[in-house]
């Protein structure tokens, strides 16, 4: 994915544009350009690399003049991380510039017409043909050029354009990716995300599919996809620009990994009351639940793993069997899903691809759909029958920390809320939520517990490999425990089921090789022991996850990592954190990037 920005008013507008593309940045961060307008000549500075480039390029936007102005981030998907393709592209004509979120699917035949029309292209990506379809059908009106353009256009796309015609104007087109416009006095912009916005302005406008936006400094008109102008309604963006800030860390991923109990708080509290579990999002589906006979929870990456370890909570307290699947994986699977299938899906962004494809799959054969999401207003939280939000705030880290336990915190709420309304709640049991309310206080005992990860981040961090082993939800954890590890650290990491090693892994297992075993679950204590056992003949060091008083494992185990004893159904969320800290410190010990790994982007918006 990529990000865009737009700004038009009095002041200079290339330091705001790269401010508002710093804040976008984790949407991709291969190359990065804006176009300016001064008066009717339009200034382009594009550069491979990052922002922090093109910001000594233009000496933070200082030489380059013009009020008025759009800038990108790029994630290359068509095309390498080149400046002649970065963005902003300029038509032929030189009047008109153009920023792009998305995929244009139908390019290469648009290219063929455009190129034996004429227009020359000067890039390798799609959506160069977007800049020469607007000089092809301009004729006097910007706007009519626009709706003219979308629809020649399939696939995704958030765009900003501006022309030398209409000094003074942006404008901003969305269907199926993240656009938001920002009201200010005398000065208005738009966004891929609200952290660009918030340092300027709380007043947002989501704008919907097929919507585009002409914005001047006095003025916001929304125009649907015919041409027809529309009113929609002005939210109030809540959260501060210091969510959005690093806060004293060295790092977001750090500060997020830190924010977590106050985040998990935040999606619990407000659901818990007198007792029991009130999820008003969802009247609708649990006036349905007698009729549903099973769940499958789908999503990518950290999400399909937050799946996994809510599945057991899920399942075990409604008494519904539920299945989690990849989403890239549903989508071609033909899935046997219809009217009594519940499908939950969850996703941070709201905008990962291949998650709102397996949506649409599902909603096609007529499932009840309830989206999981962390932003407000996108295309996830449009296409469910239900969202329920996670309030984690924004997330900034490409890995994701907050956004998953936040996530895997939703589906114990709805376990336990499915099972109380399906009447499976023993009368007066308020075991599940006094687990779920102290869920938040256990999340930072585990942070609290292991000052000794820097150090033992020390010994692993040359490791060759890292195998994470677990059964049931501690297995869960470790498939999330191994994604964070190889994301940021690039160290290659597996989870497996502990029971699985010795029908393959076993035969990697060699003197020294760590093996990171979670032991979270009293009644599989014995069973996984066993499996330390085994890797510890081979010659393992053994780096255990379990509680301070497990003297077993604590005696089996070279090193330690603790968290306190909870509910093993409620257990993932809190092994996670000390994991997630020591991926940290590996990452930091080797020198990574660990805000922006390398080849990856915050969300993935195309398949
Ligand atoms: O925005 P989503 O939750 O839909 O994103 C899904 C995955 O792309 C995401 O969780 C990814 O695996 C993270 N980078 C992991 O940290």
């Amino acid at each position: 994915m990529c990000g865009i920005v737009g700004f038009t008013g009095a002041r200079s507008a290339a330091p705001i544009l790269l401010d508002g593309l710093k804040k976008l940045e984790y949407r991709g961060y291969d190359s990065a350009g804006i176009a300016v307008m001064d008066g009717p000549a339009i200034s382009v500075v594009k550069v491979k690399g990052r922002i922090a480039s093109l910001c000594e390029r233009t000496d933070g936007g200082q030489n380059v003049s013009g009020v008025t102005g759009i800038g990108h981030t790029r994630w290359a998907t068509h095309g390498a991380p080149t400046e002649e393709n970065a963005h902003p592209h300029l038509s032929n004509d030189g009047r008109f510039a153009v920023v792009h979120n998305g995929i244009i699917e139908n390019y290469v035949s648009l290219r063929e017409e455009l190129m034996s029309e004429g227009y020359r292209f000067e890039s390798e990506t799609d959506t160069e043909v977007i800049v020469h379809l607007i000089e092809k059908y301009y004729r006097g009106s910007v706007r009519e050029a626009l709706v003219r353009t979308a629809n020649r256009l399939q696939g995704s796309y958030a765009l900003g354009v501006i022309c030398t015609e209409e000094t003074g104007r942006i404008y901003a087109v969305r269907e199926a990716s993240p656009l938001i416009l920002g009201i200010g006095a005398g000065e208005n912009y738009f966004a891929s995300d609200v952290t660009a916005l918030v340092p300027y302005t709380r007043n947002v406008i989501y704008l919907e599919d097929g919507e585009f936006a002409e914005l001047s400094a006095e003025s916001v008109r929304i125009f649907d996809c015919t041409g027809q102008e529309v009113r929609r309604k002005v939210s109030r963006v809540m959260w501060d620009v210091q969510a959005a800030e690093k806060g004293g860390y060295e790092h977001f991923m750090l500060k997020e990994i830190m924010e977590q109990p106050a985040a998990v708080k935040a999606t619990i509290a407000p659901r818990i009351r007198n007792g029991r579990i009130e999820i008003e999002e969802i009247g609708g589906i649990l006036s349905g639940l007698g009729d549903i006979r099973s769940i499958v929870i789908t999503a990518c990456g950290s999400a399909y793993y937050a799946g996994c370890a809510g599945r057991y909570a899920l399942e075990r307290l409604s008494g519904i069997p539920v299945r989690t699947e990849l989403a890239s994986e549903l989508r071609y699977s033909d899935p046997l899903i219809d009217g009594h299938t519940l499908v939950i899906v969850i996703s941070q962004s709201g905008e990962t691809a291949d998650t709102i494809a397996a949506l649409k799959e599902c909603r096609d054969r007529g499932a009840r759909t309830l989206a999981v999401v962390n932003v407000v207003g996108s295309t996830v939280a449009r296409l469910a029958d239900s969202t329920v939000y996670t309030w984690a705030g924004p997330e900034i880290a490409v890995a994701t920390t907050k956004g998953y336990t936040t996530q895997v915190a939703v589906l114990y709420l709805l376990a336990v809320c499915f099972a109380d309304r399906l009447g499976r709640l023993p009368e007066g049991e308020s075991g599940p939520v006094e687990s779920l309310q102290a869920l938040p206080r256990r999340i930072q005992q585990a942070i609290d517990m292991n000052p000794g990860i820097p150090a033992l981040a020390g010994k692993y961090h040359e490791s060759r490999a890292l195998f994470f082993i677990g059964r049931n939800t501690d297995y869960a954890a470790a498939l999330e425990g191994a994604l964070k590890m190889k994301e940021i650290s690039y160290l290659h990491a597996e989870a497996y089921a502990a029971g699985e090693l010795k029908h393959g892994t076993i035969a990697l297992i060699e003197e020294h090789q760590p093996v990171i075993a979670l032991c979270c679950n009293r009644a599989l204590m014995e069973k996984t022991l066993s499996n330390i056992v085994e890797v510890k003949s081979r010659g393992a060091e053994v780096l255990a996850l379990t509680f301070r008083n497990n003297q077993k494992i604590l005696s089996a185990a070279d090193d330690l990592l603790f968290i306190p004893e909870v509910d093993p159904l409620f257990s993932a969320a809190v092994e996670i954190v000390p994991l997630q800290l020591l991926a940290y410190h590996v990452a930091r010990e080797n020198g990574c990037d660990i805000d922006k790994p390398k080849n990856l982007a915050k969300s993935v918006t195309v398949e």
